[in-house]
């Protein structure tokens, strides 16, 4: 990437898809349904063209009825747009992935998605409760399906035409190895917490090497205080460079090959969290040499959201 490169309408190609990822997406991990469609609403009018929903957040109704305004207000169409959706848990069994698919696009109002994943790779006990727990607590999961069985019949979905391309999140490395051997539609995009305190290289390289696209969630650290919005580093880059701290970190981000997911929640951040520039690249290696490491969220080793609210009726 050169300096001069716009990174707030850069698209990355999907080696494994079809179409461009804009490397900068809105997140719509939001619990409350009315300010939903307004930061939705307010993201598209801000630039952003890329979407990252869950069937999980239990708002792709809200979703998509922001969308439908965006698009009608016009000047944008279905196919400036790049909207991802999420297979929950509790639907890894071959048979729930269609029917789930089928259901998200129905609630987004949409007729295609350009990307479908794996929202993380531990099955729940199927059923419509979401969150499957025994009397004392403890995850349901279910031993019986493997996620190779589930990935087969997300690769139907892209043989059928529905989507244009399909991959995983909060996976390792020791697990996405061996998917994708053996896949026959190779995983286009992974999606994973990462931020300055998580770079995720050894991920991030296997990706690189393999052409698929590395999508990180929680660049600002979840806009946790204290934490990366405070770190100094990043302040005294933000300084120097005339920019605040979220757009140095989302820009740090996109400069180090990765597409990202923030979640503004008002018009004035997403116009700031839009309207990022280039970082010099001694900026870009400062911030990679930050030392601190943390995980802010456990979903990746449990398959039970840390950032999500208790489930509505979707
Ligand atoms: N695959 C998964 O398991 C998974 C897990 C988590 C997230 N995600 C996806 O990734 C998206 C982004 O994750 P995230 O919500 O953790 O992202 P994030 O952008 O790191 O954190 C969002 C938080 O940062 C704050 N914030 C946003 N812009 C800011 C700014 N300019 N200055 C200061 N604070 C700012 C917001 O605070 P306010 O509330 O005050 O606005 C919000 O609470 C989610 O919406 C979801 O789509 C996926």
């Amino acid at each position: 990437m050169n300096a001069s490169s716009d990174l707030r309408t850069m698209r990355i190609p999907l080696k494994h898809g079809a179409g461009q990822m804009p490397a900068l997406g809105f997140g719509t991990l939001i619990s409350d349904l009315s300010l939903t469609i307004t930061a939705t609403r307010d993201a598209l009018e801000a630039g952003f063209r890329h979407l990252d929903c869950a069937e999980r957040y239990a708002n792709e109704r809200e979703v998509g009825t922001a969308l439908q305004t965006g698009l009608a207000a016009g000047g944008i169409s279905r196919e400036d747009i790049f909207i991802t959706t999420k297979l929950w848990n509790t639907n890894h069994r071959p048979e729930r992935v269609e029917p789930a698919f089928e259901a998200s696009l129905e609630r987004l109002g949409l007729k295609y998605l350009d990307l479908y994943l794996i929202h993380t790779p531990f099955a729940f006990r199927p059923g419509d409760d979401q969150d499957p727990r025994d009397q004392n607590g403890n995850v349901l999961y279910d031993s019986g399906v493997t996620l190779l069985d589930t990935w087969t019949a997300m690769e139907s979905l892209v043989d059928h035409g529905k989507c244009g391309a399909i991959g995983l999140s909060d996976i390792g490395l020791n697990e996405l190895k061996p998917l994708y051997e053996s896949a026959r539609i190779k995983p286009a995009v992974v999606q994973v917490e990462s931020h300055p305190y998580l770079p995720e290289t050894e991920l991030l390289g296997f990706c690189k090497q393999k052409g698929i696209v590395f999508l990180a969630f929680a660049p600002l650290g979840h806009g946790m205080r204290p934490g990366l919005l405070e770190d100094p580093v990043v302040s005294a880059v933000a300084a120097r460079v005339g920019k605040t701290p979220a757009q140095v970190l989302l820009a740090w981000a996109v400069q180090r090959g990765t597409g990202v997911l923030t979640t503004p929640r008002s018009a004035a951040r997403a116009r700031e969290n839009f309207d990022i520039s280039a970082l010099p690249e001694d900026a870009v290696d400062e911030i990679s040499r930050i030392q601190i490491r943390e995980r802010l969220n456990p979903v990746v080793t449990t398959g039970v959201p840390g950032f999500i609210p208790k489930v509505r009726g979707a």
